[in-house]
Order: structure tokens, then C-alpha cells, then sequence
């Protein structure tokens, strides 16, 4: 299981809204990014190299096969149809909500943390939520040097502590200081529904929402 603490290779699926923002605030890291659709990287060849300089389009199998940290930047439901053995043995972050507006109406995910579920479907897999609740347009304008006294914080949810520890690594690399929020479970609150969902939130303003909401989880 890739869980480094160093930066390793990125493969973030998804080349729509917030896909290439997470793929140009890590390259700027300097994590090597691939990127990849469901389809043939020729056909986002030229987009890349216009939009997300220094990304390399990739089959989705290709990316995911040399990544350490694979992004799920896909919808929900696009997800359904992704094979779970692509992705056996990656430390995977859920950024994907359940949107029913733009997924229909998804049984599997009316209830409960969509990121269980996901991992339930990815058993081969360490599944971490993050970079989900904040839009790509503000996940890209807030992103901040750490230090910096504006900076947000973004959450980071996973039952696996080395894995939180290098997705909150990578959160902190792009730009925001990581809230670690205890479990799979936990990462409920970063979701639609939940208390920083849409929230570009300072540290103190995240962690006293969350805290609210605590009781929630029991
Ligand atoms: N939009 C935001 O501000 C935002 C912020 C945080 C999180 N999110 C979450 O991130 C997810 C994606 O949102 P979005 O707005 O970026 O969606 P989007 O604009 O519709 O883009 C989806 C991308 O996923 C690709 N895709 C679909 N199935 C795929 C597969 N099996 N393998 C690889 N790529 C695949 C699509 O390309 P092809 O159809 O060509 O394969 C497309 O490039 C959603 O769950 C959303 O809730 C969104």
C-alpha cells in the first residue's frame, strides 16, 4: 500500500470542474500529476497542456497503475461504473459528493457517509475523503501558503492513520491547513448536508462547526 508521507504521484480522475484545480494546486506543490478521463487522454491533450501545464493526460488505468495517491474527481455515479480492481492497493481520495441534482437518485447513497459506501466498493483500497467540500472555483482562490494568516482549513476523514496523515500531507501541500476529523465515518461532516459543506472555513470557524455537529455522529 503506497501511504508515504514524501510527495508521491498523483493520478486525479476526472478532467471537469474540480479535477484540473486539484491537478494545477498539486503541481504547483510539486507532486507529478497524471489525468484522466474515462476516455482516450488525446482527446484532453490539448486542453491540459493549456489549463493544467505540466500534467500528463493519461488512460485512467495507466495513471492509476504509477500513482501513489489516485484523486476520484468523478461524479458519484460515474463511479458506479469504475472497476474496483483499478484501483486495488492505491491510497484513494474521495473528493466525490452525493449530488442528486446532477446523480439522480442513487439508493446506495441515501443514507449515511458516501465515503463508506465508496470504500465499502473499493474493499481493495485505503479510502480517504478530502478536498470535496470546498468548490473548485474558491478551492483554487483560497488556496494559501501555510503561515499565511487567511489561510482555511480543509478537511480530511479516513480510518487509516498513515493515510490521513499523507492526504492531510498533500491538503497542507496545496494549500489549506488539514482538519483530521476521527474516521471514514466522521468524514459525514464534510459532505452535502454536513456543517462545512460549501465552507472555505479559517481552522477555528471549521473546527467550532464540526465540533456542533459532533453529536450528530453518534
Ligand atoms: N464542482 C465542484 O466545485 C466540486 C468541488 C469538490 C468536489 N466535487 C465533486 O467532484 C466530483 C466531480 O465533480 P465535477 O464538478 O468536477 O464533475 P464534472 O465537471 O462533471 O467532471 C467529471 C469528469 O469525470 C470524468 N469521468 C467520468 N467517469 C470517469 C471515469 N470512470 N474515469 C475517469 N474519469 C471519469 C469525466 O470525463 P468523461 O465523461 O469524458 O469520462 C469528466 O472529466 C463530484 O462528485 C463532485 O461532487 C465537485
Amino acid at each position: 500500500m503506497s501511504t508515504t508521507a514524501t510527495p508521491g504521484r498523483l493520478a486525479v480522475l476526472g478532467a471537469g470542474h474540480v479535477g484540473p484545480v486539484i491537478a494545477r494546486l498539486a503541481i504547483k506543490a510539486g507532486y507529478p500529476v497524471a489525468i484522466a478521463t474515462s476516455g482516450d487522454p488525446e482527446d484532453i491533450a490539448l486542453i491540459t497542456e493549456l489549463v493544467i501545464p505540466g500534467a500528463q493526460p493519461r488512460w485512467a488505468s495507466d495513471a492509476v497503475a504509477d500513482a501513489d495517491i489516485v484523486v476520484l474527481a468523478i461524479p458519484l455515479h460515474r463511479f458506479l461504473e469504475l472497476d474496483p480492481g483499478l484501483l486495488s492497493g492505491k491510497l484513494v481520495v474521495d473528493a466525490m459528493n452525493y449530488w442528486r441534482a446532477s446523480d439522480g437518485v442513487l439508493e446506495a447513497f441515501e443514507d449515511g457517509a458516501s465515503s463508506e459506501i465508496v470504500a465499502r466498493r473499493l474493499a481493495g483500497s485505503t479510502v480517504v475523503k478530502a478536498l470535496n467540500h470546498i468548490g473548485y472555483h474558491e478551492l483554487e482562490e483560497r488556496a494559501r501558503p501555510a503561515g499565511v494568516p487567511d489561510r482555511r482549513a480543509a478537511g480530511v476523514a479516513g480510518d487509516d492513520p498513515v493515510a490521513v496523515a499523507t492526504i492531510a500531507g498533500l491538503v497542507d501541500a496545496i494549500g489549506y491547513d488539514p482538519v483530521r476529523l476521527g474516521s471514514l465515518r466522521a468524514g459525514r461532516m464534510l459532505q452535502p448536508g454536513g456543517p462545512v459543506f460549501g465552507v472555505a472555513a479559517t481552522p477555528p470557524e471549521f473546527e467550532r462547526a464540526v465540533r456542533a455537529d459532533a453529536g450528530s455522529l453518534a
